[in-house]
């Protein structure tokens, strides 16, 4: 049985919280887009082949900006990153990416473009994860909030525990056949959820958590984008 391992980056979202006329996917950390910031991540990790699924209006574009980028182009082969067109879901976008990895292939690692700062290490960790016989693997850190409960009328009604609780980050690792299961039953149930594991967790096999990093914020609004400019100066990974 082989034994490689291939990344998907989800990028076909709207930045809608983000703002701005430009896909976030395309937005610039240092002068990088972020979509090539994530594909490096999972390149710099050991991912034999990437594909990118990216809003379908942007397959060229984004294919172009790769290209540019270095990080594709006939010079990579055997190390193919493709680019696909997403859906309307992140589910979708990350159905969609399954579709073209090869069928021997026996990882995927499933991340989002708009995190552009994983470091290797953790793409390491979650990859060890794997071989070392998890079959679904989360990065997490810890939540340092106070976290409460909240009414609809604005009235808080507990303040939960916090010591048992995690952020979850990506690159999410799986065995290809069972994240392809897990999103098949999980688009027939209807279900719309924000990340792969909660997919995984249904068919109930136990799902792994390996240290994730600070540093592996989620670009959701402007703001980010500037601790994310300040922590790329100060600590390149
Ligand atoms: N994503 C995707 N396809 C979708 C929706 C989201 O590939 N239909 C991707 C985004 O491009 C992003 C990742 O999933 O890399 C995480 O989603 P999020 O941060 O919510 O990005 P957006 O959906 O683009 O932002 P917003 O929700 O603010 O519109
Ligand atoms: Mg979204």
């Amino acid at each position: 049985m082989t034994t490689s391992c291939w990344g998907v980056v989800v990028a076909a979202g709207r930045g809608e919280r983000f703002g701005g006329n430009r896909p976030k996917a395309l937005i610039e950390l240092a002068g990088t887009p972020l979509v090539v910031h994530a594909v490096r991540s999972l390149r710099a990790g050991g991912c034999m082949g990437i594909v990118v699924a990216a809003a379908a209006d942007l397959v060229s574009v984004m294919a172009d900006r790769l290209r540019e980028s270095g990080v594709t182009g006939a010079a990579l082969v055997p190390d193919p990153v493709v680019v696909v067109a997403g859906g309307s879901t992140r589910q979708r976008s990350v159905s969609a990416a399954l579709e073209a990895v090869p069928d021997d292939v026996r990882w995927v690692l499933i991340h989002d473009a708009a995190r552009p700062l994983a470091p290797t290490s953790v793409v390491r960790a979650v990859r060890s994860a794997l071989s070392g016989g998890a079959a679904a693997v989360v990065p997490v850190v810890a939540v340092v909030d106070t976290i409460k409960s909240v009414a609809p009328d604005g009235l808080i009604t507990a303040t939960v525990d916090r010591s048992g609780l995690r952020r979850a980050q990506t690159p999410q690792g799986f065995e290809r056949a069972v994240l392809i299961r897990a999103l098949e039953m999980s688009s027939r149930s209807g279900h719309e959820l924000t990340d792969d594991a909660a997919a995984v967790a249904a068919l109930d096999i136990p799902i792994l958590t390996v240290p994730g990093d600070e540093r592996s914020l989620k670009i959701t609004t402007p703001a980010d984008l500037v601790i994310a400019e300040a922590l790329l100066t100060r600590s390149p990974s």
